[in-house]
């Protein structure tokens, strides 16, 4: 037999087709006639909730919300919502789910992935005004805040507690913790604190019908069936809007130490990743690694980021941070391991930074290749999981293979999480480029059974490749659940769940051939 799941999935894939936008790949989208366009009487009603200054309608404002932060994404939205609590929020959420109004949940809007930016004239309903800190117990750990709350505010708060924030990322100063949970964003310190799968301990969501969900425990260990809270964590704004977070942050390590070493190859990399996690072990808590074309071009492009190793030239760059309680017993450690790795020839060179402002430059170059790729152009962004030993190797075929193109080729990550960002960096949109990339690249993930999106997540950009990570099953249950909580499909419409889902070729031939069993019975 064959289920019912399945054989949506097989005629969605038969009409699998991908629209170019002006050389970048994007879901072939059609405004779906289900949902209603905006009315003066709608308007009228989140006027009434919110108040005026809250609805906003202007024209400069607008175009900076329909944008999103590479400028690649521009929705038609005519208006702006921004609620200041809760009850707000479900509100004007029953409202749009009666009108069937479709919603784009937007919070620092610094996602990568196309996610937080209409496409057509959905609603955009901004989360900065809910920004409350509602408590910080001192004792456990657990922080309770509305989703809008900004992540470095966060750390702020919790820094005079002597705590900070279990996740790190470059645009701290930005984005909200309602939409690193809703990204289920890794950043800098995964490695470390772990997945916010785990250190989120509770939420507060607003379905799409208004129904409010409340699971803000500030406890750790709670089994009392399905852990709700988990679907949300990720699910991009699909199956509810967050409104609020419980979290367990981390003591506030007193000593901080951050290297920055020159390696020949991507092998002495690896072998110093391994050494690092024996002899530097707990208090490890960051391995990043940059190309030198991803140094040299953020060097190029922002000239005060300073060159931590003006005299090496390497091809590929680590930064390895150790954070403790005790700095002489941090340091110890570290100089065991630097001796290790120069007497085996791990490493050509390197620097290391023990004041906050000489660790804070390091940090800086890390942080800013995104930027510094920004300015130099257009980029073609990937964020995959792989096998550590391979992934490299991505980057270095896509090189090859775009060798014919006036093309930068970029490599950095997260080393220590397997995930690799591969960037091709061009002056203008190119047809032909994104020809040799997609779906070449997915493939190359699905073949190694890699992750396709190991943190930016799917939105507009990877939806209809979801299948490449996924397996159709999964698939079709991700839509039940949809389904379920989104009826009317609301929520961030043509994102993470498209119409049409592309598979790589062996699991498309299975599917065909498990639809042809199931005809002859
Ligand atoms: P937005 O961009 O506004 O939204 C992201 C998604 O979540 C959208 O789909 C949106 O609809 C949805 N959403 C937002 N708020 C809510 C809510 N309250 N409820 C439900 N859905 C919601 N990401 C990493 O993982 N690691 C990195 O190291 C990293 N570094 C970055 C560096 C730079 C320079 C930039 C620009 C981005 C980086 N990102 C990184 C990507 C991005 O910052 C993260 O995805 C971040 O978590 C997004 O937060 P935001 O507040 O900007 O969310
Ligand atoms: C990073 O690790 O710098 C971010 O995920 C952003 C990016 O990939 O450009
Ligand atoms: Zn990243």
């Amino acid at each position: 037999m064959i289920c019912h799941g399945l054989l949506r999935t097989l005629r969605l894939h038969a009409q699998t087709s991908t629209c170019k936008r002006a050389g970048f790949a994007c879901q072939a989208v059609q405004r779906d006639s289900r949902y209603a366009a905006l009315q003066r009487l709608d308007v009228d009603v989140f006027t009434a909730i919110l108040g005026s200054q809250n609805v906003v309608q202007d024209t400069e404002t607008l175009q900076s919300s329909n944008r999103d932060w590479m400028g690649k994404y521009v929705g038609q939205s005519q208006v702006i919502l921004r609620p200041s609590s809760t009850q707000e929020l479900s509100k004007v959420m029953a409202h749009c789910n009666d009108r069937k109004l479709a919603v784009v949940p937007q919070a620092g809007n610094t996602g990568l992935a196309g996610g937080s930016v209409p496409i057509f004239d959905e609603v955009i309903l901004q989360t900065a005004q809910m920004n409350r800190i509602h408590s910080f117990d001192e004792v456990s750990g657990a922080l309770q805040c509305q989703a809008g709350c900004i992540l470095g505010e966060l750390n702020e708060h919790l820094a005079a507690a002597g705590y900070v924030m279990p996740l790190d990322l470059g645009p701290k100063d930005k984005c909200q913790i309602g939409g690193n949970v809703s990204t289920n964003a890794g950043g800098l310190k995964l490695i470390r604190y772990g997945s916010l799968h785990g250190s989120v301990l509770g939420l507060e969501v607003v379905l799409a019908n208004g129904t409010i969900i409340d699971t803000m425990t500030p406890l750790r260990k709670d089994n009392t069936g399905y852990d709700v809270k988990q679907l949300f964590i990720g699910a991009e704004g699909t199956l509810g809007i967050i409104s609020g977070v419980s979290i367990l942050c981390p003591p506030k390590p007193a000593a901080v130490n951050l290297m920055f070493l020159a390696v020949q190859d991507w092998s002495a990399a690896l072998q110093t990743f391994v050494r690092a996690k024996r002899k530097l072990a707990e208090v490890l808590s960051a391995f990043e690694f940059l190309d030198s074309s991803a140094l040299d071009l953020t060097l190029h492009q922002l000239p005060h980021i300073v060159n931590p190793l003006p005299d090496h030239q390497a091809p590929f760059y680590l930064l390895v941070e150790t954070s403790g309680s005790n700095g002489d017993h941090d340091q110890s450690k570290l100089k065991d391991f630097l001796k290790e790795a120069k007497h085996d020839k791990l490493i050509q060179g390197g620097t290391v930074a023990s004041d906050s402002a000489h660790i804070g430059e390091i940090w800086q170059l890390r942080e800013n290749i995104s930027v510094a790729l920004n300015k130099a152009g257009k980029t073609y962004k990937y964020d995959m999981s792989l096998p550590v030993a391979e992934m490299y190797g991505l980057v270095e075929d896509v090189r090859q293979r775009l060798q014919k193109y006036p093309v930068r080729v970029v490599g950095y990550g997260h080393l220590g999480d397997s995930n690799v960002h591969l960037n091709v960096s061009t002056e203008e949109w190119d047809d032909d480029v994104l020809h040799d990339l997609e779906p070449y690249v997915y493939d190359w993930v699905a073949d190694r059974k890699g992750s396709i999106s190991a943190e930016h997540g799917l939105g507009q950009m990877k939806s209809q490749y979801i299948g490449y990570t996924k397996q159709p099953d999964t698939v079709d249950m991700m839509r039940d659940l949809k389904q379920l909580l989104d009826p009317n499909g609301i929520l961030n419409p043509y994102k993470v769940l498209p119409e049409h889902v592309s598979f790589p070729s062996a699991v498309n031939d299975r599917l065909m051939a498990s639809r042809s069993k199931s005809a002859s019975y």
